[in-house]
């Protein structure tokens, strides 16, 4: 694959990145798993992802932090705990742990365009046929496209994430706005809750909000980060907080003050019918 002037590739422990440099930003992906490790916007020179400092760049470990892709399922799969085959699926899907293929490369005035493929899509626990592409447009803002198009005969059901990490100065100054409605907690055997006015972080939260919002904002102090979503049907908040983060091999200790993920996602499953496609989209500012 050519790449454009924009990008060059090198290694991170054991995986390849796609290093990208262009007027507007800088920003990481990592071929294992099309994973996004930074974005910097030139404006302000901020860094928009949190990369844990313990985070495993083996290729084969689920990187933790950055913008991890769940796909096609979100969580545990449904059928986890009913049958001894499910039993090992992996958490978040089959995508995560794969090396993609870059299909594209160009830049524009806008920024540096960039096209990805899983080398595959098929894998126990999936039995539709489908096309996965992720499209990565790096410019004053970061918008990441997580295009599944059914190639079979039959429709299919099916979930997913962009998983994003953000990074925050303190987890416990930060204020979420863009939410409202209900929420399952999942640390509360998915029970309903009405989401918190004002929405502040003060222990463990792992919440699917079951709204479409399409901006959500992450505020500290001056600091605003904005989250642009498309296709979803939820947007799913995740801090381990500190008793997970010390049990976490791949997280440090203190690692949860300064990350806050915000999903855009589809949790409710997404049906799709032959020759269709549907898009997720998060549009990082
Ligand atoms: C979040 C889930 O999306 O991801 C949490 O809601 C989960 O329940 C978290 O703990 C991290 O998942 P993983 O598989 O990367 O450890």
């Amino acid at each position: 694959m050519l790449l454009s002037a924009s990008c060059s590739m090198t290694t991170r422990d054991n995986i390849e990145v796609v290093t990208i440099n262009n007027s507007h930003a800088s920003a990481e992906i990592s071929l294992f798993g099309a994973h996004l490790l930074s974005f910097k916007p030139k404006h302000d020179n901020r860094e928009r992802i949190w990369l844990s400092g313990e985070a495993k760049l083996d290729g084969k470990t689920a990187i933790r932090g950055g913008v991890p892709i769940c796909w096609p399922w979100f969580g545990d799969h449904p059928l986890k705990n009913t049958a001894a085959e499910y039993k090992s699926l992996p958490s978040h899907g089959l995508v995560r742990t794969q090396c993609w293929e870059m299909i594209s490369c160009s830049d524009t005035d806008t920024g540096t365009h960039i096209v990805l493929k899983p080398k595959s899509t098929q894998g126990l626990g999936f039995s539709g046929k489908a096309n996965l592409s992720f499209i990565v447009e790096i410019g004053k803002q970061c918008s990441l496209s997580l295009v599944t198009q059914n190639i079979g005969q039959d429709t299919f059901s099916y979930s997913c994430a962009l998983h994003t990490y953000f990074t925050v100065n303190n987890i416990n100054q930060c204020v979420l706005s863009g939410l409202s409605g209900a929420y399952l907690d999942k640390t509360q055997g998915m029970e309903t809750f009405n989401t918190p006015n004002p929405y502040r972080f003060s222990g463990e939260t792992d919440r699917v909000h079951l709204c479409q919002p399409s901006q959500v904002v992450i505020a500290e102090d001056n600091i605003k980060t904005t989250i642009h979503s498309e296709g979803h049907d939820s947007i799913v908040v995740w801090n381990p907080w500190q008793v997970k983060s010390v049990s976490m091999q791949d997280m440090d200790d203190a690692g949860y003050k300064t990350m806050l993920c915000i999903e855009t996602a589809s949790t409710q499953g997404q049906m799709i019918a032959p020759d269709k496609t549907h898009t997720l989209k998060q549009v990082i500012k």
